[in-house]
């Protein structure tokens, strides 16, 4: 299995870089394939925590190549900072690639995402105002800067120029602000390419390397499936792909460079951000929930939304994603919660009720979970390292959970560290020793 992608079902904070984690020990590369420093992800190695926002989950491991590919936007401001961070706690860096074609966060990026969500007031979007919509949309423009252009003073200047001036209007609260002097900007973003130079790379050639000497390549996506640009609750969405389709395009490689995805969902839902949420719950469960999973965005610190788990989005996910395994994370959190409810239809107004996640926004907003009820459990699970070790209700969840959505469960989270983890044989296959 020399192509895996590890992606996310749900709308993000999965914990996917805890599985990246576990698996990377078992690559030759891991690669970001899309998003940037909105995400953010957690691991928790010998009792210490790393939070990672740009840079790989696999960095941890020597002598793995962790690779941000082209589809990655980034701040170079915040990866100088991540691998200082990371330096300064004895962890090598030497294997971080950067890919030269992936674009820059600017300055006026973050002003534009600050200024674009007040302007919508309430409708804001609830973006993490990183700058990641206005990079993306420069790109597409082809008005956007890459890392390459930190090379040569002359063309970074001159396209600088070029992205600025027409967002002059938009930019204008801004007018006064030092960070938007192009001489200043320039040279701050030569001074950050200096520091980035060593690590710039052809990032694409070095999958293919890998994938040419059957090695196992992970790509890492961010975010998740219904924040997806195209196939999420659009707008309320992020600007990339994050479905697995995307790391084709995000890392350099064909679709059948990826030989394996995995969709990586907690054992309930959350959502940070605006936007329609079927299997919401609020009062004091979603209170015990969000405390009990430590619900804050690693990002922002914004309390996530909690709710039931959605099949229903769920298989919808796993369709549009093509998974082939699935992990459930963060089972121990739903340990003396009873009765366990799962969402298996949408009921919306007037009656109507749909099996399948609807494509219409207006439904979509109000739509309702119809639950189904599940019995649940006493016992403390955070000891179980196999699906035997649980208890028959725990079990029995799972097992309706994979069923409904079709697809094999290859992990099981039971607890914050990296061992508090399950495999199954769907992911001893996979990576075999890994795990
Ligand atoms: P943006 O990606 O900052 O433009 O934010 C767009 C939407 O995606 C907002 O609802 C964010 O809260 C959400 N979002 C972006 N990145 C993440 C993430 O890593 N986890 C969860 N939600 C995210």
């Amino acid at each position: 299995m020399p192509g895996l992608a590890i992606v996310g079902a749900q709308w993000g904070d999965e914990g996917k870089g805890k599985i990246t984690d576990l698996v990377a020990e078992r690559a030759d590369v891991v690669v970001r394939f899309q998003g940037g420093n909105n995400a953010g992800h957690t691991i928790v190695r010998d009792g210490a925590v790393f939070k990672l926002h740009l840079i790989p989950s696999g960095i941890l491991h020597a002598g793995v190549i962790c690779a941000i590919g082209n589809g990655v936007v980034i701040n170079p401001r915040v990866l100088t900072e991540e691998l200082d961070g990371l330096k300064r706690r004895g962890v090598d860096t030497a294997g971080l690639r950067i890919s030269a074609n992936a674009h820059l966060i600017m300055p006026y990026h973050l002003m534009l995402d600050q200024a674009g969500e007040a302007r919508l007031g309430k409708l804001e979007i609830g973006t993490t105002r990183r700058g990641i919509g206005p990079c993306y949309a420069d790109k597409a423009e082809r008005l956007g800067i890459r890392i390459q252009d930190l090379l040569d003073e002359k063309i970074l200047k001159q396209k600088i120029y070029a992205a600025l001036e027409p967002k002059r209007q938009s930019l204008r609260p801004y007018a006064k602000d030092p960070l938007l002097d192009l001489h200043a900007m320039t040279e701050d973003y030569r001074t950050l390419g200096h520091r980035l130079e060593p690590y710039i790379a052809d990032t694409a050639r070095i999958v293919w390397e890998s994938l040419d000497r059957d090695r196992l390549v992970i790509y890492e996506g961010a975010q998740g499936a219904l924040l997806d640009i195209d196939h999420g609750t659009y707008p309320f969405v992020t600007s990339s792909n994050p479905v697995a389709g995307a790391a084709c395009v995000g890392a350099g490689v064909g679709p059948k460079d990826i030989d394996d995805v995995w969709g990586v969902a907690k054992a309930y839902v959350t959502r940070v951000g605006s936007g329609p949420f079927p299997t919401e719950l609020d009062g004091d469960l979603a209170d015990e929930i969000r405390a009990r999973g430590g619900e804050y965005g690693t990002t922002t610190g914004r309390a996530r939304r909690c709710g039931w788990l959605d099949l229903v989005a769920l298989r919808y996910a796993a369709r549009i994603n093509g998974l082939t395994g699935l992990i459930v994370t963060k089972l121990d959190v739903l340990t003396g919660i009873h009765p366990l409810c799962v969402a298996t239809r949408y009921l919306g107004s007037e009656d109507a009720s749909f099996d399948e996640f609807p494509y219409h926004q207006s439904i979509v907003h109000k739509a309702s979970g119809e639950m189904t009820e599940l019995p649940g459990w006493d016992e403390d699970i955070t000891g179980a390292r196999s699906l035997e070790d649980l208890p028959e209700t725990a079990r029995r969840y799972l097992d309706f959970v994979s069923d409904f959505v079709g697809v094999p469960l290859a992990f099981v989270g039971v607890g914050p560290g990296r061992d508090q983890i399950i495999a199954t044989e769907v992911a001893e296959r996979g990576v075999g020793a890994a795990v």
